[in-house]
C-alpha cells in the first residue's frame, strides 16, 4: 500500500532530473552582453513541477529573475553557454533524465574587451564564434538516460524538429511553433507537440507553462522505463 501510494504521490520520487533554463548572455565588454529575450519560465517551471513529483532536480539556469528559493531544486547559475556547457556536462553523468529547454547562444563574441567599447566610427564590427552545440555533446554522451530538447521553429515544423531529434540523439523533442500566438518566449502559456524517436508525434492544447511542464514529465512517465 505504501509503495502504492508513493507511486501515485511521488512518481519521480529517487530520479534525478537535470534541467537547463533561460538565456544565456554573451559578454562583448566588461558592461555588454549578446542574449536572448528567453525569460528561463519553461525550463523552471519543468523544475518545480519535477521538485512535486517527488525527483531530485539540479537546474543549471542562464540568467534569469525568476526565483526558485521557496523549492527544493539544486539550482547551478551560470551566464554563458560555455559556463553553462560545463556545468550540465559535470551533472549529467548522474541524471535520470535531461531535459535541455535552456535558449542557447549560437554564437559569442570571438574576444571579450577588458575595458568597454568606446564609441568612435560609424560602424563596429563584432566578430562572432559558433558556440558547442551543448546538447548534441550530452547526446553523444548519453548511456542510461532520457534525453529531452526542445526546438522553435517558425517553418516546416515537424520536419526541422525530427531532423534536430536524430542529429542530437534525442529520446524525443518539444517542439513550440512560433507561429502559434501562445507560444514562445515571455509568455505564460506554450503549445507544444512532443515528438518521440520512436512512434506518433502527439499535440497538445495552448496550457500555462505549469501545466504543460506536467505534460511533458507524465509523457516521461508513461513512455519510458527509468
Ligand atoms: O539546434 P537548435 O538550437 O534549434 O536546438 C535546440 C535545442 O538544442 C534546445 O534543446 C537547446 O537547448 C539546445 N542547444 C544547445 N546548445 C546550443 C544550441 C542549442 O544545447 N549551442
Amino acid at each position: 500500500f505504501i509503495e502504492n501510494d508513493l507511486k501515485e504521490k511521488a512518481p519521480l520520487f529517487g530520479k534525478k532530473i537535470l534541467v537547463s533554463a533561460g538565456p544565456t548572455y554573451e559578454k562583448l565588454d566588461p558592461v555588454r552582453f549578446i542574449g536572448n529575450f528567453s525569460s528561463g519560465k519553461m525550463g523552471i517551471e519543468i523544475a518545480k513541477e519535477a521538485m512535486e513529483m517527488g525527483a531530485d532536480v539540479t537546474l543549471v539556469c542562464g540568467p534569469s529573475s525568476i526565483s526558485t528559493t521557496n523549492y527544493n531544486i539544486n539550482r547551478i547559475d551560470v551566464v554563458s553557454a560555455m559556463e553553462m556547457k560545463d556545468a550540465m556536462e559535470s551533472q549529467f553523468e548522474n541524471a535520470d533524465i535531461v531535459i535541455m529547454s535552456a535558449a542557447v547562444a549560437d554564437y559569442r563574441p570571438a574576444t571579450m574587451a577588458e575595458q568597454k567599447i568606446k564609441k568612435n566610427d560609424e560602424n563596429l564590427t563584432i566578430e562572432l564564434v559558433k558556440n558547442p552545440d551543448i546538447l548534441k555533446g550530452l547526446g553523444e554522451k548519453k548511456t542510461h538516460q532520457i534525453l529531452v530538447g526542445f526546438a522553435l521553429e517558425t517553418n516546416n515544423e515537424l520536419e526541422f524538429a525530427k531532423g534536430k531529434l536524430e542529429k542530437k540523439n534525442l529520446d524525443f523533442i518539444v517542439l513550440n511553433s512560433m507561429r502559434d500566438e501562445q507560444a514562445g518566449f515571455q509568455k505564460n502559456t506554450n503549445k507544444i507537440t512532443l515528438i518521440p524517436r520512436n512512434g506518433n508525434p502527439v499535440a497538445y492544447e495552448a496550457k500555462n507553462k505549469t501545466e504543460v511542464a506536467k505534460d511533458i514529465l507524465n509523457f516521461i512517465l508513461e513512455n519510458y522505463k527509468i
